[in-house]
């Protein structure tokens, strides 16, 4: 028994390779040949085999791991009569970028510019293969390594490279085609340099041992040939019809490929498609716009001025940022609004009997102070409303502190400047600081620690009219009150309807934090609070 440690073998000058895949685990039995893990450059994956049968004693790279030539694989216990046999028996992998492909010694020099017919290289089968993409037209220039053409086996895709950078003049093949080894594909006007030899030339290399096959291309010999890079497009796990190449990009932009649309043939997905897509979802991000993204479709534009005169106005920064807000809160947040209606008949008897006071102490006393009094509270009684949702979404943060925004109206646009510490202050105290706040705001005065740390907000629009409206959760908060317009309503009192004076309350919530109950139980106590503001001295 002997311990073998199996290296990272020649990859054709490529380094810092990604292992994409770890195939065995401490204790497999692996047979010779037998896929230890896979590596990915950019341009094709490869499977590592086994040089020897035995037993995985350790496993030295993890999947995400960047190796080079040399770098230990794993170490495997091996039977004696395995020792005997010579690595040299083990097939090197060769992956060779496309620039590989030198002019054979024998080749003439070339004139400054010469024209060179690009051929189908051996791409491990006699059959006939599909022509998938078509990736320039004539007249393009291109440089060496860009795809010409995209084929397919059963297996795999097989993008042709340049062998040299030129301009190309002709070309052979057509979208849907069958074409073999040897079939010309185009015509290139190579400049500056002796051309590279035709892609068909390197052919005499397929003799040499050709150990990592690419991933899912069934004949072993293609990886040996200087030209071609194999993808791997077989549908795989997440159902996406990808190669490596766009695996990998996708991989490092975050993109999770079964949400992409493929606009290549037959649906396969291109670098293009994962960067468009990246493209949207930015733009989504950054612009507030509901619209595209995320499944949405698109509000179409629409050319207004068709239709009668329009004046195109600049959006301020602060409708800009509640626009993005807005957009952001109402598709994060799963809103239920639960409506009531608060009898204020006493409320309001009493804060008229206050307003001479008010006046003294040159506040103006609006219901509004009462409200956040009366919101304090609840969040203090039904604390499932005092709390955010964890950005890790494993955890609901607590807070012990209550602290209430207060929706006001500028030329600017909406601002939510937060009064801190609501429950511990009085009636006039609220009152002078909701006044004072709403002045700042409107005088373009809020600072943003002003606006920060809110646990709950209150929009009213009483002052505005209206019987009801579903304000939007002003996230990472959890819910907001809507205050619409108090108005006399006939109120049955067991025994004949009485005028009351009732206020119209709209409580909108996060459905992820707080369940129905809790909401029902927070609005009763609102309710009750608001309808009889001595229960706030309980
Ligand atoms: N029903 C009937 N009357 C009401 C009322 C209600 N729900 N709320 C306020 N009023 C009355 C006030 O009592 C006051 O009348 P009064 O002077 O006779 O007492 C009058 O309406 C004006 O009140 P206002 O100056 O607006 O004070 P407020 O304390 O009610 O509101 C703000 C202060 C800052 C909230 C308010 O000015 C504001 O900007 N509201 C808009 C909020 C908003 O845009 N929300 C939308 C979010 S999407």
């Amino acid at each position: 028994m002997t311990i073998q440690v199996i290296t990272v073998p020649d990859l054709g000058g490529a380094d810092a390779v990604d292992v994409i895949e770890v195939c065995v685990a401490p204790g497999d039995v692996v047979e010779v040949e037998q896929s230890l893990v896979v590596l990915e450059t950019d341009k094709a994956s490869m499977e590592i085999p086994s040089t020897h049968a035995g037993t995985i004693v350790s496993v030295k790279v993890n999947e995400g791991d960047s190796i080079s030539e040399g770098s230990a694989l794993v170490e495997l216990e091996i039977e004696a009569a395995e020792q005997a046999a010579p690595a040299a028996d083990i097939p090197e992998p060769v992956v060779e970028a496309p620039s590989a492909a030198a002019p054979a010694a024998s080749e003439p020099a070339a004139a400054a510019s010469a024209e060179q017919t690009v051929t189908v290289p051996d791409v491990g089968t006699d059959e006939d293969v599909d022509v998938i993409e078509i990736c320039v037209a004539v007249g393009d220039t291109v440089s060496e390594g860009d795809s010409l053409i995209v084929l397919e086996t059963d297996k795999a895709s097989i993008e042709i490279p340049a062998p040299a950078g030129g301009k190309v003049l002709s070309l052979s093949v057509n979208e849907g085609d069958k074409i073999a080894s040897g079939a010309a594909i185009a015509v290139l006007l190579v400049e500056g340099s002796a051309p590279a030899p035709e892609s068909s030339a390197p052919v005499a290399q397929a003799e040499a041992p050709a150990a990592p096959q690419p991933k899912a291309a069934a004949p072993a010999a293609p990886a040996a040939i200087a030209t071609p890079s194999n993808e791997s497009t077989a549908e795989s796990d997440d159902g996406a019809y990808a190669g490596p190449a766009v695996r990998k990009l996708a991989r490092q932009m975050g993109v999770d490929l079964s949400k992409v649309k493929g606009g290549g043939p037959r649906g396969r997905l291109t670098k293009d498609d994962i960067r468009a897509y990246v493209t949207k979802a930015v733009d989504l991000a950054t612009s507030g716009k509901v619209t595209g993204g995320s499944g949405i479709p698109a509000i179409p534009a629409v050319d207004f001025a068709k239709f009668g005169d329009v004046e195109l106005v600049k959006m301020t920064k602060i409708q800009k940022i509640t626009a993005n807000n807005m957009s952001r809160n109402w598709l994060n947040v799963p809103h239920v609004t639960q409506f009531d209606d608060a009898d204020i008949t006493e409320l309001e008897t009493f804060r008229k009997g206050m307003k001479a006071e008010a006046e003294k102490r040159g506040v103006k006393l609006t219901p509004l102070p009462f409200l956040l009094k009366a919101c304090a509270a609840a969040l203090r009684y039904e604390p499932a409303f005092n709390v955010s949702m964890h950005s890790d979404g494993e955890h609901i943060v607590k807070k012990d502190y209550v602290n209430i925004g207060i929706a006001v109206a500028t030329p600017a646009g909406l601002m939510v400047p937060v009064i801190r510490d609501v429950d511990k202050k009085g009636l006039w105290e609220l009152a002078e600081e909701s006044n004072a706040m709403a002045k700042k705001a409107r005088d373009g005065k809020l600072m943003p620690m002003d606006m920060q740390g809110g646990c709950f907000s209150i929009s009213s629009l009483g002052a505005m009219g209206g019987t009801g409206f579903t304000p939007i959760v002003n996230a990472p908060e959890v819910a907001i009150l809507g205050v619409s317009k108090a108005d006399i309503k006939p109120k049955w009192d067991g025994q004949e309807f009485q005028p009351r004076n009732m206020l119209p309350l709209c409580l909108s919530y996060d459905h992820r934090a707080i369940n129905g109950a809790d909401a029902g139980n927070f609005m009763t106590f609102l309710v009750s609070a608001i309808g009889d503001i001595r229960r706030l001295l309980l």
